[in-house]
């Protein structure tokens, strides 16, 4: 069982794969963690973020277990993971590990912005979970001591342009994927709802 959930960054997506990976028994895969990690070597080895063999040997060598999470969170690492996103030798050297993550028993979960599309576009279940770009900015806000949400705001409109107008694996909803506002849903409402489409069947 693969269950797909795209979507822009701060729609919820993470937060809802993770409890449903859970809910469920599945093993779950934040792949944007996976563009973070690339992004922070990319910065702490001085690389130019534009140049696309570099990058993908960095993807092509990464290995998970050697970052904390904590150091992947944050706005510019963010920022660096949406810009080394937009390589194509950077996506293809990710896409096994995605791919075989997804294969193994006794299911997966996986959040990211192409899993329905390109990554998985046979799973099971395809999600597309979003929200307005301001209650976006506002939940990072909410999480971010000491913020400033002018500041928020102009970081998530400037990633989603990059990761929507790029040429190879924009952002978008698959065409069999069940679109789920949560602008106004609490995360156990979008669980809810999740759920709900999952029981209902394929
Ligand atoms: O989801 P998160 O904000 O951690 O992702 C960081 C960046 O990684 C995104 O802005 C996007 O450019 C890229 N990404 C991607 N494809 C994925 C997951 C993330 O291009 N499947």
């Amino acid at each position: 069982m693969i269950i797909a959930i795209d979507g822009p960054s701060a729609s919820g997506k993470g937060t809802l794969a993770r409890a449903l990976a859970a809910r469920l028994g599945y093993r779950h895969l934040d792949t944007g963690a996976l563009y973070r990690m690339v992004g922070l070597s990319v910065m702490r080895q001085n690389i130019d973020p534009a140049d696309e063999e570099a990058c993908a040997a960095i993807a092509a060598s990464l290995d998970p277990a050697a970052f904390a999470d904590s150091e992947l969170r944050g706005e510019a690492v963010g920022n660096l993971a949406s810009r080394v996103a937009a390589l194509p030798k950077v996506r293809q050297a990710l896409l096994a590990f995605q791919r075989a993550f997804a294969r193994r028993a006794p299911g997966a979960v996986l959040d990211g912005r192409d899993i329905g599309t390109v990554v998985c576009p046979d799973a099971d279940f395809k999600f597309f979970i979003t929200a307005s770009a301001e209650a976006r900015a506002k939940r990072r806000f909410l999480e971010t001591p000491g913020a400033d949400l002018a500041a928020i705001t102009a970081d998530i409109m400037a990633r989603d342009a990059r990761d929507s107008g790029r040429s190879t694996a924009p952002l978008r909803p698959a065409d069999d994927a069940t679109v789920i506002d949560t602008s106004a849903l609490r995360p156990d409402e979008a669980l809810a709802a999740v759920l709900d489409r999952i029981a209902a069947g394929r």
